[in-house]
C-alpha cells in the first residue's frame, strides 16, 4: 500500500521572534522545512511527499525536493485539509508532520508507518511527561492534578489509514471545527481508537528560540 506524508509548513511561527515563517529560518544552515522534509524523504516506507508552504514560499528552493507543494491554510487545520486534497488516488496511508519537528528521524517515520500498514487506523508518537501538569482554571486556581503515569507528550509524524483521516477532516467541517489540536484528535472524535507509539527525543517542536539551539547541537552530534 503506497505511503505518502503531508509536511505542514505554513505557520507563521510567532513565538519564535523571526520575521520569516518558522519553517524557512534556518538550522545548520537549511530551513527547518528542508531538514524535514529531508527526513520523510528518507524513509523506507515514505514514497510521496506533500509540503503544504505559506504564501509566497511555494517555489522556495528549500522545497525542490518534495513531490508536490500546495498553498496553507489559516489554521493548521485547514493546511491539512490541503495536503490532503493534494494526495494521489493510490495512496493508502497518510504521515502528517509538523515541519517544526524539523530533526524528527527517518525511523520514527518508518515505525509510525509500519503501525498503520500493520492495521491501526490512527498511529501516533509519545513521550512521557517529566514535568508534572495541572489543571487551572480562569482564575489561576490549580483543579487537578492528572496521573503523570497517564500523560503523552505526542509528536508528529502522525500516521492514518486514509479513508478515516479523511473522514475525520470532513466530520470536523461539518461540526464547524476549524483549529483541531492534532489530526489523532480528529480521529478520537469518530470514536475510533489511536494507538501511540515510543516517540523520539530528536522529534521536539522548534517553538522558541531555545529550541534552535538545541536543533543545533543534535546536528552537531549527527555529523561529528
Ligand atoms: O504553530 P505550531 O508550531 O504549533 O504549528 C505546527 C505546524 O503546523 C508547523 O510546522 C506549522 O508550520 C504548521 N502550520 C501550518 N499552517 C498553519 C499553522 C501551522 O501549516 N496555518
Amino acid at each position: 500500500m503506497s505511503v505518502a506524508c503531508i509536511v505542514v509548513a505554513a505557520g507563521r511561527g510567532e513565538r519564535l521572534g523571526e520575521e520569516r515563517p518558522k519553517a524557512f529560518v534556518e538550522v545548520g544552515g537549511r530551513p527547518l522545512v528542508w531538514h524535514a522534509l529531508q527526513a520523510a524523504a528518507r524513509s523506507a516506507r515514505v514514497s510521496y511527499v506533500v509540503v503544504v508552504a505559506p504564501g509566497g514560499f511555494e517555489g522556495d528552493p528549500a522545497l525542490s525536493g518534495a513531490d508536490a507543494v500546495v498553498p496553507g491554510g489559516a489554521t493548521r487545520q485547514h493546511s491539512v485539509a490541503n495536503g490532503l486534497a493534494a494526495l494521489p488516488p493510490e495512496t493508502g496511508v497518510v504521515l502528517i508532520h509538523d515541519a517544526a519537528r524539523c530533526l524528527a528521524p527517518p525511523s520514527l517515520f518508518d515505525d509510525v508507518a509500519a503501525e498503520v500498514l500493520a492495521g491501526y487506523d490512527a498511529v501516533i508518537p509519545g513521550l512521557a511527561v517529566v514535568d508534572t501538569l495541572k489543571v487551572v482554571d480562569g482564575a489561576g486556581r490549580v483543579t487537578a492534578t492528572p496521573d503523570r503515569s497517564q500523560l503523552r507528550a505526542v509528536q508528529t509524524p502522525q500516521g492514518f489509514a486514509r479513508a478515516v483521516i479523511d473522514r475525520a477532516h470532513a466530520a470536523a467541517v461539518e461540526r464547524g471545527d476549524t483549529d483541531a489540536p492534532d489530526d489523532a484528535s480528529l480521529v478520537e472524535r469518530l470514536g475510533l481508537p489511536v494507538h501511540v507509539v515510543a516517540g523520539h527525543a530528536d522529534a521536539f517542536k522548534v517553538t522558541r528560540p531555545q529550541d534552535l539551539l538545541l536543533a543545533s547541537t543534535v546536528l552537531a552530534r549527527r555529523a561529528a
